[in-house]
């Protein structure tokens, strides 16, 4: 299938380089060091624009600790991580390793205590409540381990409700449910509620559910870990398909190196810091080993 080029969304987030992208008054007669300062600016933003090419995501130094009465979790400990426009990553890490908070904190749905988390090189920190709320809404797809559908709504409800949310028409809302559950083979499940469906369909629901207002990454949080492995495999293979046809950034987590298969690189997370990363063709070249390292 040929790759669909995304279109450009209309963003109320302000394009906040700011980090790159020093600003120098001019209230004097221009000189030579001013000059060297217009050079240097020029080069700083020629950086920023190839940060902005190349990286969709990119958390630094991310800290997050978890109070609990008078004991402290340090979950994220320095966290640093990017990932590129159009890749499929996944995290890995054990359970407890900080895998959802990261995700939490690059979904914008929690704050780190110290770190920056940039989407699409703007710092979410620095997003009013109006902007960040787009930002969840446009800009990211969620899919949860235990599916998070509406029970009481039918597959078609719950597909259609990102886009209510976000202003669509009701019947442009309908079509594109039912195209979205067409792309992920639930046709003929449309009028289905979440218990009368399998695992694997409701998961399929939660993948159109993400995609419903045309997201640029799709955040899967253990997409598999409530399903039988042939089904699991299917449900990253359609991730793999959306991310290659769409052109949707999928970062993935999981502690099952069985789901290594489909991404183009991995990213280990150990006690609340990337510890490395690899592409999956140097996964390959280990391959044999019992636990895929
Ligand atoms: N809301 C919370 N309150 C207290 N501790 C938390 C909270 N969320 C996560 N933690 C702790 O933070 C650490 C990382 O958790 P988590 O991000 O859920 O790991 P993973 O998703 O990799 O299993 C764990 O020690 C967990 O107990
Ligand atoms: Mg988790």
């Amino acid at each position: 299938m040929a790759k669909k080029k995304k279109k450009k969304k209309v963003s109320p987030v302000k394009n906040q380089v700011a980090e790159h992208v020093e600003q120098v008054p001019l209230e004097h007669e221009p000189s030579v060091a001013d000059d060297a300062i217009s050079e240097q600016e020029k080069i700083a933003e020629e950086e920023a624009e190839d940060l902005l090419a190349t990286n969709i995501v990119r958390a630094k130094d991310v800290h997050k600790i978890f109070k609990m009465g008078d004991e402290e979790v340090h979950a994220l400990k320095g966290v640093d991580f990017k990932v590129n426009r159009g890749e499929y990553v996944a995290l890995m890490g054990p359970s407890g390793s900080g895998k959802s908070t990261l995700f939490n904190m690059i979904g914008g749905l929690d704050k780190p205590n110290a770190g920056r988390v940039f989407i699409d090189e703007v710092d979410i920190a620095a997003l009013s409540t109006f902007e960040l709320a787009w930002l969840r809404c446009h800009k990211i797809g969620y899919i949860f381990q235990t599916f998070n559908l509406i029970p009481v709504a039918t597959a078609l409800d719950n597909v259609m409700l990102p886009m209510l949310f976000a202003d669509v028409q009701q019947s442009e809302a309908q079509d594109k449910a039912v195209e979205l559950l067409r792309k992920v083979g639930l046709g003929e499940r449309v009028f289905h509620k979440p218990v009368q469906m399998s695992g694997g369909q409701q998961q399929r629901v939660a993948v159109a559910r993400a995609l419903a207002n045309d997201p640029a990454i799709v955040l899967a949080d253990e997409p598999t870990g409530n399903l039988d492995s042939v089904t699991g495999r299917q449900i990253i293979e359609l991730l793999r398909e959306i991310n290659k046809t769409e052109g949707v950034t999928v970062i993935s987590a999981t502690h099952d190196y069985k789901m290594l298969t489909v991404c183009d690189r991995i990213a280990w997370l150990t006690d609340g810091a990337i510890e490395r990363y690899a592409s999956r063709d140097e996964l390959e070249i280990k391959e044999g080993s019992t636990d895929g390292e």
